[in-house]
């Protein structure tokens, strides 16, 4: 299986196809009578097949040779470490998904005869028949997707006469302890990494056991994208998932083995070939009809009840990954967008748990929002096209990808089939990354927040003017004309399963109700609050860690705190207050360029606290008091006011601004600016879109020719071995 890693420009139409057909023989164990285990372990302890989270063990392979010229030692060394850290955390969330009983003892692979051996005795008569009669003398050894597979990890073999005991070539390895299924991980500049430099990775499975479960296989990594900038952690993570899973099942050519076990992989006599795996609907569309995939999907569009075979991309006879219009987001659709929008979803599980291989933990699957509950005509390339669900588009607008974590333009990509939905763009469109955001003093003119908890919203937000804001550019242009809805980033907030807030710049939270518009204070416009796309687990709604707050739109109220410093030794008469009550809601009053309407219950303390209570009376023009209100914070914060009465000067100290009368809301504001700083980060970055595609098909047939290199595209003519 030829699984690539395609990195793609701002839009997926550079997609490449790939002519070159490459071969790799899976291998299955010899039959012991054909080929027996020099070792003659026919004693074996009563076997343990209660299934045991998948034991994966790697081998990292060096490359020899091109790697000395290619890579300076130490960039090596670098790539070599973040390819191992990459597969390690890979293999750790396996552990938690697939089970199998474990294999007994060892584990040692198999080599392969039509490599090692020129011919087989061909007469039945002799007592050797079928067995090596005649050595390759250029035979060595056995490699996996051009990784050289250990002698250690190998049965050996023999040469056999015509008749009589063998002559033993290389007697067996030691074979690997603890392992179910051995990772060999290269690093390299391989042709294939040449000729689509876009490839990030790909990998191939090369040996089954007796049950036909993939034993081991290789995963390339090509060695420039380990040192690229533009893939994080988490993308050669998700990438190395992706490619693990194919090399464990997921597959064209491994499909057509699946096995039907209807009491789990452990009771393997009540085990069968599966009659069919995959088949052609009337359309010609390739679908995989194993019974827990259909179950899964129909469940996951809301069809419960109904067949549905799953479809799989167009990609030549055999097909290794889900059709995008259908699965989009799923990590075994062909194009990858980033790890950031991409789930291990239950549909994926459900095809491991009908390989009959593995026994599935369900509840480890990510959910798909992609199509949920979108019901039987969903991802049609008719119905795509035609408004019938809102995970499409149609037109090149702009907008927000579906799970809105970007920013997003309607655009396609060769798996959609000319279906339309909204893409992340190139550059700059996730919400989520802070550094996206505005710079300190630039103009924001729609008030987004970038934030690790920022939203994309469809929303066409101004804010409304501060009468008496000079300052204000807007001001001059007083003919606003209605905004085109767009997408835009703003803070959000779960509250509950499928509820949550927003908050735009300088607004305070607003909630949102899910498939409305709402309007936010200090803005005029609107904001659409997306309908079963945000705060959809449970655990999104406990990754928030800013303050539980909530307020409703009406009825806020503010309190303004304000320590006035004066001369030592200076007091107070009573009827001075009022008049000092008066000059300071006159500054604050100018400072905010709004009338006094906000401004309720003044007073001033002995020891020169000032308070105001802040709310919007009925009839006052301006901005919410919410903005207002962290506008003024703002400003006291950067510049204090200095208010002149009886001779004496009064300066603002910047204390205590809370906002009564939920007590939360002191806390709101204290903690605000470092909450921004430290909301939990999601420091994953990809820059522009990455895919991967299923390149060409790999045939199970003649072995190749002995030296070719499978890697470097020679491709053999059948092998010298004589079968019957
Ligand atoms: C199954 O998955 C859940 C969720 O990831 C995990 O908490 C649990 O430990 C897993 N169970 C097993 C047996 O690994
Ligand atoms: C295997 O299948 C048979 C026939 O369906 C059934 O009677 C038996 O209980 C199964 N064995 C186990 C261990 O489930």
């Amino acid at each position: 299986m030829w699984l690539l890693l395609l990195l793609l420009g701002d839009a997926a139409s550079r997609c490449l196809h790939d002519e070159t057909q490459k071969s790799v023989s899976l291998l299955r164990p010899p039959s012991s009578q054909l080929y027996p285990n020099f070792r003659s372990s026919f004693l074996t302890l009563p076997e343990n097949h209660d299934p045991q989270p998948l034991r994966i063990q790697t081998c990292y392979i060096g490359d020899l040779g091109s790697e000395g010229v290619w890579d300076p030692e130490e960039e090596g060394i670098r790539r070599q470490a973040r390819a191992m850290a990459a597969v390690k955390v890979a293999i750790q969330r396996l552990q938690g998904v697939l089970a199998v009983p474990p294999v007994q003892g060892p584990l040692l692979l198999s080599r392969d005869p039509a490599q090692y051996c020129h011919a087989v005795w061909g007469d039945p008569e002799t007592p050797n028949h079928h067995r090596c009669s005649l050595l390759n003398p250029g035979y060595k050894g056995e490699t996996c997707l051009g990784a050289k597979v250990p002698d250690a990890h190998l049965r050996g073999y023999a040469l056999w006469p015509e008749q009589g005991p063998p002559q033993l070539v290389q007697p067996d390895g030691p074979g690997v302890q603890n392992a179910d299924f051995l990772l060999y991980v290269r690093v390299a500049h391989t042709p294939k990494c040449h000729q689509e430099p876009s490839v990030i990775a790909y990998a191939a499975c090369c040996q089954l056991d007796s049950e036909d479960r993939p034993l081991a296989g290789t995963i390339v990594y090509c060695a420039q994208h380990l040192t690229s900038p533009s893939l994080s952690h988490s993308d050669i993570v998700m990438a190395t998932l992706h490619e693990l899973l194919h090399t464990l099942g997921f597959s064209g050519q491994l499909f057509k083995k699946w096995r039907d076990c209807p009491s789990g992989p452990s009771v393997r006599e009540n085990c069968s070939t599966r009659q069919q795996v995959t088949k052609r609907d009337e359309w010609g569309q390739l679908l995989l009809t194993t019974p827990t995939v259909s179950h899964s999907l129909a469940k996951h569009l809301g069809v419960l009840g109904v067949s549905l075979g799953v479809p799989l991309e167009e990609e030549g006879p055999l097909s290794s990954h889900w059709e995008a219009r259908l699965l989009q987001g799923s990590i075994m659709t062909a194009i990858f967008d980033g790890a950031q929008r991409t789930r291990l979803d239950p549909i994926t599980l459900a095809a491991f748990k009908d390989s009959g291989w593995y026994q599935v933990n369900h509840s480890a699957a990510e959910e798909l929002l992609w199509g949920q509950e979108s019901g039987l005509e969903f991802g049609l390339v008719t119905t795509c096209g035609t408004d019938s669900s809102d995970f499409f588009c149609t037109g090149s607008g702009l907008g927000c990808h579906y799970l809105h974590l970007d920013k997003g333009r309607c655009s396609s990509d060769p798996m959609l089939d000319g279906c339309r939905m909204y893409k992340p763009l190139a550059k700059g469109s996730e919400c989520w990354k802070k550094e996206n955001g505005f710079p300190p003093g630039a103009e924001n003119p729609h008030g987004e927040i970038y934030h690790s908890q920022s939203r994309c919203f469809l929303a066409n937000l101004t804010p409304q003017l501060l009468p008496g804001d000079k300052t204000s550019h807007l001001s001059q242009n007083p003919s606003l004309k209605e905004e085109e809805l767009t997408g835009r980033c703003y803070l959000h907030q779960c509250t509950d399963r499928g509820a949550y807030k927003v908050q735009v710049k300088g607004s305070p939270w607003v909630p949102c109700l899910p498939g409305k518009s709402i309007q936010v204070p200090g803005y005029s416009g609107l904001l659409f609050c997306p309908w079963g796309r945000l705060c959809q687990t449970n655990e999104s709604a406990n990754a928030v860690t800013s303050p539980p707050v909530s307020l409703s739109t009406q009825g806020l109220l503010f309190q303004l705190a304000l320590g006035l410093a004066a001369p030592r030794g200076y007091t107070l008469e009573t009827e001075q207050r009022e008049e000092l009550i008066e000059v300071v809601l006159q500054a604050l009053g100018s400072r905010a360029g709004t009338s006094r309407c906000y401004f309720h219950s003044p007073s001033i303390t002995a020891n020169l606290m000032f308070t105001v209570h802040m709310w919007k009376s009925p009839g006052c023009q301006g901005p919410s008091v919410g903005m207002l209100h962290r506008a003024l914070t703002l400003t006291l914060q950067e510049k204090p006011i200095e208010v002149y009465y009886g001779g004496v000067s009064f300066t603002t100290e910047y204390g205590k601004l809370l906002a009564t009368p939920d007590p939360n809301l002191s806390r709101m504001h204290l903690s605000l600016p470092a909450g921004l700083c430290l909301l939990m980060l999601i420091s994953v970055y990809v820059l522009g879109t990455v895919a991967y595609q299923k390149r060409a098909t790999l045939q199970v047939g003649p072995s190749p020719s002995y030296h070719s290199q499978v890697l470097q595209g020679r491709r053999g003519s059948a092998g010298g071995i004589r079968e019957v």
